[in-house]
């Protein structure tokens, strides 16, 4: 199957097309777009306003990840994260998502203990969140929450390679090359009854040989060009946050340095009495 760059049936063609002409992408058009070869486009999404401008923008999923523990709340990891504080940001972005898939992570400790666990929580980020589907991280590991969570018809993103909850074990957000190990991972992922998997920081072959191994799609980070579709952090991509850059992310604006640039402005204009002026003062 060769890759194509045709949207998904439901893309409401960019920026400027009204939010109002698209239809919302579903787990089965995930499915299908594998299966034709279109690839998936995800960003993550914290709050209402970016995930309309997001949205807006025909990405075709966004994820409430736990990176908010880094991007939004300036931790080191995504350790101390909760699952309420994943909650409050999935009701966030859903009032703004009108066409993307939304899916919300389940964070460290709210899956592991047990698979009821991992479907009490998982229900909380539908319910209470508004989620469309749940990610939760590991392969062999996870596949008793993946069954459980799927059993009551709660779609679940799979995540191997190198998954930021495992830090404290890999050392560190390492490059993960054990090929038989995340064979093993994605295919139980798949197994468990996944619909997607995210595939981050490996090298580009062993990518390819688990996107050649699994029928669902694969969306990549720091994975290579051979996955079904790919997923940035969305302040990496716009370049607000600096704190940390890994060598997959491609900067594709310097918003960080616009709103620097915009805020010493403004404390110049006020300072000097140049703002406000007559244009923006009632009469
Ligand atoms: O939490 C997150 O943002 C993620 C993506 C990097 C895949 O898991």
């Amino acid at each position: 199957m060769h890759p194509t760059t045709a949207p998904l049936p439901a893309q409401a063609n960019g920026a400027t097309a009204p939010a109002a002409a698209a239809r919302p992408v579903t787990v089965p058009d995930f499915l299908a777009a594998r299966a034709r070869g279109t690839r998936l486009t995800m960003l993550t999404a914290y709050d209402y306003t970016m995930a309309r401008l997001l949205d807006a923008a025909g990405v075709d999923g966004l994820l409430v990840g736990d990176s908010l523990g880094m991007v939004v709340q300036g931790h080191e990891t995504s350790l101390t994260v909760t699952l309420d504080e994943v909650i409050y940001h999935t009701r966030l972005v859903a009032r703004g998502v009108r066409r993307a898939l939304l899916v919300a992570d389940l964070p460290f400790m709210t899956f592991q203990v047990s698979a009821r666990q991992a479907l009490r929580n998982a229900g909380r980020l539908v319910k209470e969140g508004g989620a469309h589907a749940v990610k939760l991280e590991g392969g062999v590991r996870s596949a008793g929450a993946i069954r459980a969570v799927t059993s009551a018809d709660i779609p679940v993103m799979g995540h191997v390679g190198m998954t930021p909850q495992s830090v404290r074990r890999f050392g560190g957000f390492r490059v993960q090359r054990e090929e038989e190990r995340l064979l093993e991972d994605a295919l139980a992922t798949e197994a468990a009854g996944a619909f997607a998997l995210v595939v981050e920081c490996v090298p580009t072959t062993l990518a390819e040989k688990i996107t050649a191994a699994v029928k669902i799609p694969t969306i990549g980070i720091g994975a290579g060009a051979g996955c079904d579709g790919q997923i940035l952090v969305t302040h990496d991509l716009l370049g607000l946050f600096d704190d940390f850059r890994p060598r997959f992310v491609k900067q594709y604006a310097d918003v960080g340095a616009a709103i620097r640039r915009a805020a010493a402005d403004y404390c110049r204009e006020v300072r000097d009495g140049t703002f406000p002026d007559a244009d923006h003062s009632f009469r």
